[in-house]
């Protein structure tokens, strides 16, 4: 596996894969890698003929009383994780390596961007879509893969691809849990023992409201209501937002006639956790 700290580097080598024809994927992550992670690889592993991951702790993501500082950042151990995948590139840039001085230009997907987490996270998705698409800019990949865990984050960057015309298809794959439901996440690394219990009320709430829509309920509010009853059941776990919205256009649904998802966020101890599902009568 090479590992790569230069944007000149990684442009020569898929400059040198696409040339002798090899399909490149890309797997974008900030690192500290889990099994989710790993099940993007190995999707990209199966679709693509090289597998490059970027390990890029993304400051302009980050609001200023967040946790950037303090994400986890064990290079070592997540690329013994890429050797075992068969990666064949780890993209790992300085800040100033992908920023410079004084970059002023973003990429920010209007209307999208301040919907789910944009909402309690201002400015969190123009910094995802400004890195990604830097990310393809310079890896010009022909697919990408993301999990459905970021589901917003899936629907914003492929409106971004869409609108600006970026040569890159997008791959969503499923979100993998824990055994009791819990999303994988490199923040549950945060948890203490009596939070990690706490944590189960994002997935809890999720299950009762797909209950009462497999039963018939179609209507948004309801299903809300049903979810966050479920979640306050949890006194460890405080609500951000409980929410059924267009997979496409993050758009709220008063009622499911199509496909929809049902996102939640919530906050244990200082944790900030989010998890969703797909649902379709
Ligand atoms: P990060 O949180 O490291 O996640 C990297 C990728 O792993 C994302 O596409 C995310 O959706 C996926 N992922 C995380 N947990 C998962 C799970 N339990 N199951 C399936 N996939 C999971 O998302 C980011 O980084 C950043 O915003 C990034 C896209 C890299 C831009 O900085």
């Amino acid at each position: 596996m090479r590992l790569v700290e230069t944007i000149e580097e990684m442009r020569d080598f898929s400059d040198s894969a696409r040339a002798r024809g090899r399909r490149v994927g890309l797997v974008p992550t900030m690192g500290a890698l889990h099994e989710g992670h790993l099940s993007l690889m190995r999707a990209a592993r199966e679709k693509c003929h090289v597998v490059a991951v970027s390990i890029f702790v993304n400051p302009t993501q980050f609001g200023p009383a967040e946790d950037f500082a303090k994400y986890p950042r064990n290079l070592e151990s997540d690329c013994a994780l890429l050797e075992k995948e068969r990666v064949d590139l780890v993209f790992v840039p300085s800040v100033e390596e992908m920023y410079g001085t004084g970059a002023i230009t973003w990429v920010s997907v209007e209307g999208m961007s301040d919907r789910l987490c944009g909402r309690s996270r201002p400015g969190h998705f123009r910094g995802v879509t400004t890195v990604v698409a830097k990310l393809f800019n310079i890896v010009e990949p022909e697919s990408a893969f993301f999990g459905q865990k970021d589901a917003a984050q899936v629907a914003i960057i492929r409106r971004m691809v869409r609108d600006l015309n970026i040569p890159v298809s997008i791959e969503a794959c499923p979100i993998v849990r824990e055994p009791d439901g819990l999303a994988l996440s490199s923040r549950n690394a945060y948890l203490k023992p009596e939070e990690r219990k706490s944590a189960l009320a994002l997935y809890r709430s999720l299950q009762r409201t797909r209950e009462l829509f497999e039963k018939g309920e179609r209507d948004s509010a309801k299903l809300i209501a049903a979810g966050k009853r479920e979640f306050a059941n949890e006194p460890g776990a405080r609500l951000d937002y409980f929410e059924v919205v267009d997979p496409d256009s993050l758009a709220a649904l008063t009622s499911i006639s199509d496909r929809a998802l049902i996102a939640v966020a919530g906050f244990v101890g200082n944790t900030r956790l989010i998890d969703n599902v797909l649902v379709n009568p």
